[in-house]
């Protein structure tokens, strides 16, 4: 079945939705983006998502193109015209078309493009009673990690690789420590202590990630924001990420170690039924 999307003010098929070839998110990556997942047809961390893209936007000199109130409307006509009781909204916003030039073309209108990924019973995902099998790769990305660029293919290159060693995902690493997946955050629980990296340029600032460190608090677990080494990873009591897509996912081997007892530990598998329930209690 077809799915209605939405681009530059329109909502129309997707066999209809078209983009220009001089269009800079195509030629240079020069856009950014935002995945929000929806769980009972309601929104999960709206306002973490827009003020995210806000500051992504910002640091490359380009303007929201629209206001929150006008952004949250697309979301859910989207989700109600494509019936998602349970699923992602892709949103991406480019520089616009110019004539290819390496400087930032002046008075270009931005690209604004948003689509539906339904994913019956995302909340339920088989893995999360698994857990994930993550091997360790070099971090080759650019030094602005923190801006939620288009520009993907070393973490696609990353999830082949896992793929063809049998794994889930992988962590990536920058002198010895590891920075995050390759499209989540990374955390270990070692004697009752969540560590996750410290923000910084080396990562995106996860919006999943702020939330479960509210929560953690809240609910009195130590949370230390600090790099820590794949060498500590594979010696932890337990290991998770945390994304907008997977929420918190318990991670059980690296490298082919086994990560604790080599099943999903207590401290993730709490911290996702409280991520869970309480996403849930603030979707709009
Ligand atoms: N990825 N780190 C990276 C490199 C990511 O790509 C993502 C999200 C995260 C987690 O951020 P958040 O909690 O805001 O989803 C961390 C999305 C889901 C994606 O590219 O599909």
């Amino acid at each position: 079945m077809s799915r209605t999307v939405y681009v530059n003010g329109e909502y129309v098929p997707e066999e209809e939705a078209k983009v220009s070839v001089f269009d800079r998110g195509f030629l240079f990556a020069d856009g950014v983006y935002e995945v929000t997942s929806v769980l009972d047809g309601k929104l999960i961390d709206f306002d973490g998502h827009a003020k995210r893209l806000e500051r992504s936007l910002n640091e490359l000199d380009m303007d929201m193109p629209m206001g929150r109130d006008a952004l949250l409307d697309i979301h859910r006509e989207l989700v109600r015209r494509n019936g998602i009781g349970d699923g992602l909204i892709y949103l991406q916003v480019t520089r616009g078309a110019a004539d290819r030039d390496f400087a930032y073309p002046e008075g270009a209108t931005p690209t604004v493009v948003l689509f539906t990924q339904a994913k019956p019973g995302l909340a339920d995902a088989p893995l999360a009673k698994e857990g994930m099998k993550i091997i360790s790769i070099p971090d080759l990305r650019w030094g602005r990690r923190d801006i939620k660029t288009v520009q993907l293919l070393y973490p696609s290159m990353g999830k082949m690789a896992a793929k063809a060693a049998g794994a889930h995902d992988a962590w990536m690493v920058e002198d010895d420590h590891v920075t995050e997946g390759t499209s989540n955050n990374a955390y270990i629980v070692k004697d009752g202590t969540i560590v996750t990296r410290h923000l910084g340029n080396e990562i995106l600032h996860g919006i999943t990630r702020a939330a479960v460190l509210r929560f953690a608090r809240e609910a009195q677990m130590q949370v230390e924001e600090r790099a820590f080494t794949l060498e500590e990873a594979k010696q932890a009591d337990e290991a998770f990420v945390t994304s907008a897509s997977t929420f918190v996912m318990p991670v059980v081997s690296i490298d082919g170690v086994a990560v604790g007892e080599g099943v999903p530990g207590p401290v993730a598998t709490r911290l996702r039924d409280i991520y869970l329930e309480e996403s849930r209690k603030a979707a709009i």
